[in-house]
């Protein structure tokens, strides 16, 4: 490659899960240390990071035609890099498909985008797909921009190994963030104005830590430490896994205001033939079991969840358990996908792959279910009085949208004088309910 002028702008743009988007924010915090600063509504950067997925073949194909599809107004291509599981996954791949890339960057390098970009300057092309497991947490800048909702990975990688899933081969094994660092992190995060923490991690629940005397702690532990932290209003986390859950973090839903009663516990299948062929290590009955103690913990509790359907070998009368497993559960808002065969996976090489045409009908039979339980379940809430944190101004003067505890978006109206701001949380009343939001009243201005 030819040497260039450095970028002056710059814009990351992120895919698959919510720890992609923190990584993301953290690339785009170095990139403004450097000076470079974000490109124009409108107007394609200088330097774009593709900050990607591979969880399913669709979100991975898709980063090619991106770059196919770069182009600055003057028609010469942007500076580009390629970050997160597909540079872990295909890093060699992105090189030879894509000679326009000039940085591939993995999920566990993502700190040395700055040095890369020296390199690539000069006219080098780079890539670093190391797995030095932690070290990247500690080069990171603070985080300036002050939202009132903060993401804070706290654990990273996955040893499960489910048959069907690339995680384990683009993210590593399991660790933890330190106790420490992690309190400290979400102190700053609530001094540039977070209320509400999400904590991540590929198995969120499986993070285990030592708190200030040395005691083994786990997610638990480390929750209730972050709900000590004055200004810190709403504490939630994900995505956990059922083998993980242990009876504190359980009981912390009951005790610790601050938590949110929301729990995202993918399930994956209703059939225990077919969970044991992706290596779930639960049963339909183990995992309804676990659902039953956080309700007694928390009634109000709303549950979500992930599927799968068409996984290898799935018969009708299997996908039908999947089916009863939700009637039964009556999720408030869940993730359903088509099975995808993942390269270097065991079931990508399983016999009987299923036929789109009937993954597409049993999509679409479930998502009716799951639809109706989640416009049910945002009907159950009209008429209640809750906190609302707002996030962003709505359409219409005085009209805002923000989120309940349960995680339900809801757009209210300011009335009878009281006002909101970015960031409050207000009380509303629920009024109406729809398929993905509901429509609300504010009744009480700021109460923190
Ligand atoms: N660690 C979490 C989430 C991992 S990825 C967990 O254990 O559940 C998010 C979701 O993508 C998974 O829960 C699963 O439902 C889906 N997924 C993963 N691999 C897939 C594949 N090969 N095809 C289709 N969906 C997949
Ligand atoms: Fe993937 Fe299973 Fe690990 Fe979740 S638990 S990340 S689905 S291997
Ligand atoms: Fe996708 Fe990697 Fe997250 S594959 S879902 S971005 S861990």
């Amino acid at each position: 490659m030819k040497p260039t002028n450095p970028p002056k702008t710059y814009r990351v743009t992120s895919f698959g899960c919510q720890m992609n988007v923190y990584a993301g924010e953290r690339m785009a915090d170095l990139l403004g240390e450097r000076g470079i600063a974000p490109a124009p509504q409108g107007e394609e950067a200088d330097l774009v990071v593709l900050n990607t997925c591979h969880i399913r073949e669709k979100a991975a194909e898709k980063v090619y035609s991106d770059i196919g599809r770069l182009k600055k107004p003057d028609g010469t291509k942007p500076m580009i890099a390629v970050a997160g599981c597909v540079a872990q996954a295909e890093g060699e791949e992105i090189m030879v498909r894509a000679p326009a890339v000039s940085m591939v960057v993995g999920p566990q390098a993502y700190h040395r985008l700055p040095d890369m970009l020296d390199k690539a300057v000069q006219g080098e092309r780079a890539t670093d797909t190391d797995m030095p497991a932690i070290a990247k947490f500690g080069a990171l800048p603070q985080r300036r921009r002050s939202t009132p909702t903060a993401f804070l990975t706290v654990q990273e990688g996955c040893d499960k190994f489910c048959t069907y899933c690339v995680v384990p081969y683009t993210r590593g094994a399991e660790i933890s963030r330190s106790y420490n660092s992690l309190v400290d992190e979400a102190c700053k995060l609530v001094e540039t104005g977070a209320r509400e923490i999400t904590l991540l991690g590929q198995n969120v629940n499986a993070w285990s830590g030592e708190d200030e005397a040395g005691r083994a702690v786990g997610l638990a532990g480390l929750i209730q430490a972050l709900a000590k932290i004055d200004g810190l209003e709403r504490i939630r986390y994900t995505t956990s896994h059922p083998n993980d859950m242990d009876d504190a973090l359980i009981a912390a839903h009951g005790e610790v205001d601050k938590l949110m009663p929301y729990l995202h516990l993918p399930v994956q299948s209703g059939s225990d033939r077919v969970l044991k062929t992706m290596n779930r290590s639960h049963t339909a009955e183990s995992y309804l079991r676990l659902l039953e103690r956080f309700r007694e913990a928390r009634p109000d509790i709303a549950l979500s969840g992930d599927f799968i359907v068409g996984f290898p070998g799935e018969t009708d009368a299997e996908f039908e358990e999947t089916l009863t497993l939700v009637d039964e559960v009556r999720y408030s808002q869940a993730f359903s996908f088509k099975y995808s065969p993942r390269p270097g996976t065991p079931a990508a090489t399983m016999e009987n792959q299923i036929a789109r045409e009937v993954m597409d009908e049993r999509l679409q039979r479930l998502q009716a279910s799951l639809n109706r339980d989640q416009l049910a379940f945002n009907q159950s809430l009209v008429g209640k009085t809750c906190d609302i944190l707002v996030e962003r101004k709505g359409k219409h003067d005085g009209q805002w949208l923000g989120k309940a505890p349960w995680l339900t978006s809801v757009w209210f109206t300011e009335e009878d004088g009281r006002s909101a701001e970015i960031g409050d949380l207000v009380q509303v009343e629920l009024i109406e309910a729809g398929p993905n939001s509901l429509q609300g009243a504010m009744r009480k201005a700021a109460i923190a």
